[in-house]
């Protein structure tokens, strides 16, 4: 995809939107694991199917929905999405993230995003919502040049990843003091981010461990480049939803499948779902 076309197809998605709703977005969301249920809580929601919007990815993967929700939530005008796109189904990183620039070109100006995860530090739990604080980029590749809105580079994020500041420290350290209020203490952990669609081998995740990874996933991280590119300040909760026991005896640990992994996203999404909702009358300054 050229600029030029992702500049016409920003501007065509963002008509389709406006047409549709005059909310503008304050804090943008990726419901992943862990956060899907909260589009219910939306109020005065719109819901646009990503088949109507121009630029957007088809999601195939199984627990995603594909629509863009705006409302309000906690006071605070919202977009989200219901739905993402992995680059395991195909898509590009250009395609994947073009969301993301939408949701910046609606208004918004924080990011919230979710994902499930593998847990490699033996202290997680199944269940556990950690914070990420920062991130291994193991789905990196070459794209031709550089898709933005934000001027010319050569690179496809820029050089955003560079720097140490990806995941909002203040917002970290919010969500950090709302979560000891909601009386769990809240874990950080570092996301590595690699193209599945299969679980680790064994050699795998004693690998990840190794290089200083907590947590495993397939999503997120273009997602969060584009966002930090775009100017968005992000905050980032991954679902440990099994953990890596990679030298355990063979029959000890049973092999990750995927409907482990969305149950335990269920049961996490019972803690996240209050904890966002209160970092969010936070941010907009009224009580919940
Ligand atoms: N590996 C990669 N992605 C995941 C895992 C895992 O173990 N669990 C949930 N998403």
């Amino acid at each position: 995809m050229t600029e030029k076309t992702i500049q016409s197809q920003l501007q065509a998605a963002c008509e389709t939107v406006r047409a549709q709703t005059a909310i503008i977005p304050q804090v943008a969301f990726v419901l992943g694991s862990g956060l899907g249920g909260l589009a219910d809580w939306v109020e005065h929601a719109q819901a646009i199917p990503y088949r109507n919007l121009e630029g957007f990815p088809t999601t195939s993967a199984q627990g995603h929905q594909g629509e863009l929700v705006l409302g309000y939530l906690a006071g605070v005008p919202v977009v989200m999405m219901r739905g993402r796109a992995h680059l395991y189904e195909g898509h590009s990183v250009a395609k994947a993230t073009f969301p993301i620039r939408l949701m910046r070109q609606l208004g918004a100006e924080t990011l919230i995003v979710s994902n499930a995860s593998g847990g490699i530090n033996p202290r997680f739990e199944s269940g556990q919502v950690v914070l990420m604080d920062s991130h291994i980029d193991l789905l990196f590749r070459p794209q031709g040049p550089k898709i933005t809105t934000n001027g010319p580079a050569t690179l496809p994020y820029g050089q955003v990843g560079r720097r140490g500041d990806v995941y909002d420290e203040s917002l970290r350290r919010l969500a950090v003091r709302v979560a000891s209020k909601l009386g769990y203490p809240l874990a950080q952990g570092t996301y590595l981010a690699t193209l599945g669609p299969n679980y680790e081998t064994r050699a795998e995740y004693r690998f990840f461990r190794m290089i200083g990874a907590d947590m495993v996933g397939m999503s997120t991280v273009p997602e969060v480049l584009v966002a930090v590119e775009e100017g968005l300040r992000v905050l980032g909760f991954s679902v440990v939803t099994n953990v890596a026991k990679p030298d355990s005896t063979p029959n000890a640990v049973s092999k990750t499948d995927h409907a482990e992994v969305l149950d335990w996203a269920n049961v996490a999404q019972q803690r996240l779902l209050p904890l966002v909702r209160q970092i969010l009358s936070a941010i907009s300054g009224h009580p919940d």
